[in-house]
């Protein structure tokens, strides 16, 4: 039976590191009030010039050169961002521009936080079906032009970074290796509890000055809601996920959660009981890079050492939509 392997990961951030404390030079917040209620200490953003599909294509190398994959190999690619470059087409089709590799497949996903965990669920089974056997699996946002950078916006602002990662997927026949199971959910419930209004297809204009003069071009959160289903459904979705194999917390090595706050990511590692070293938490150093957090911290937790072969790596997001989900990995 064929199972799905990382063969690569990859990431790739911009150069320009924008401290807390650059914040307080233009909206109302301090590094205290961030670093207290979030975590983050600073986050990178894009100059000019720098796209999501470039972004994605620096990742993307990283991860090939990782893996021994030659990019002609790929036979297909699964992109999560919910700030692509374009209205349409997806970002997808410009790495794939960018990568050289006209005429294979090339899907945009938009499932927001759980984006890489969704491409993963579709790549998993794409390749354990025998449809594809090499898999690009990209997540990648720039929030950083989408921003309100006046106080009106300070909620959300402060959390979000830009940045790109990457896996590498194949197939291998080895038995239990690789994922061993995807868990994916949403309740669109909740859609307006985080989320972007316009510009939209369904307004007439799709954009209009009223919109730009009210802030609706920009992301609104209730933060509190949010936070309050994440606590929830990360550590259930983490639960399913394990119970599905017949296995519990304790057999856990590494756990990557979103990275969305850091006191989401310890309130979900105490429900879970895990100890500091089985948590990578990388958001005082990037922020909220969406879909891209989960690839970010895997590829920087394979180059610290973190993970070892057998060792049993657990995935779990969630985000606007509500989406969430979780993945177990036999490393
Ligand atoms: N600096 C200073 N003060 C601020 C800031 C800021 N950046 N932002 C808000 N405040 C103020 C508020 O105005 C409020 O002031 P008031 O009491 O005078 O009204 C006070 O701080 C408290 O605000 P709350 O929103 O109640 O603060 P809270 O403790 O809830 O923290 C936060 C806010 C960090 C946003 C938190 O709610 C959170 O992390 N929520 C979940 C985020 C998340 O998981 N998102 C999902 C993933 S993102 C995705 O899917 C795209």
């Amino acid at each position: 039976m064929l199972q799905t392997i990382f063969a690569g990961t990859g990431y790739y951030v911009p150069d320009r590191v924008v401290t807390n404390q650059e914040l307080t030079t233009f909206m109302d917040t301090s590094d205290e009030w961030i670093v207290k209620r979030t975590g983050i200490r600073e986050r990178r953003w894009v100059d000019e010039g720098m796209s999501g599909a470039e972004m994605a294509r620096r990742a993307s190398e990283m991860a090939l050169a990782e893996s021994g994959i030659e990019a002609g190999d790929i036979d297909a690619i699964v992109l999560g961002t919910l700030t692509p470059d374009v209205f349409f087409p997806g970002t997808g089709v410009f790495l794939q521009r960018e990568l050289g590799l006209e005429g294979i497949p090339a899907l945009d996903l938009r499932a927001q936080c759980s984006g890489f965990l969704y491409g993963l669920s579709v790549a998993d089974a794409w390749i354990r079906s025998g449809q594809y056997d090499t898999i690009l699996l990209v997540g990648v946002e720039i929030h950083s032009t989408g921003m309100d950078m006046t106080t009106r916006g300070r909620d959300l602002t402060v959390l979000f970074g830009d940045g790109a990662g990457a896996v590498v997927l194949t197939s291998s026949a080895e038995d239990g290796r690789g994922v061993l199971s995807t868990h994916i959910h949403a309740d669109g419930r909740f859609a307006e509890m985080l989320w972007m209004e316009s510009a939209a297809s369904r307004n007439h204009p799709r954009i209009s000055v009223r919109d730009i003069e009210e802030g609706k071009h920009y992301p609104l959160m209730q933060g509190k809601e949010v936070f309050k289903h994440a606590v929830a459904r990360m550590p259930e979705v983490v639960m399913e996920a394990l119970s599905a194999n017949g296995l519990t917390t304790d057999d856990i090595d590494l756990l990557i959660p979103h990275q969305a706050n850091l006191r989401i990511s310890q309130m979900v590692q105490r429900r879970l009981g895990l100890p500091d070293d089985k948590v990578v938490n990388n958001i005082d150093r990037y922020g909220n890079t969406t879909a891209a957090t989960i690839p970010i911290a895997l590829a920087e937790a394979v180059r610290d050492d973190r993970l070892a072969p057998g060792d049993l790596l657990c995935l779990v997001a969630f985000g606007s939509g509500f989406t969430w989900g979780s993945a177990l990995i036999r490393w």
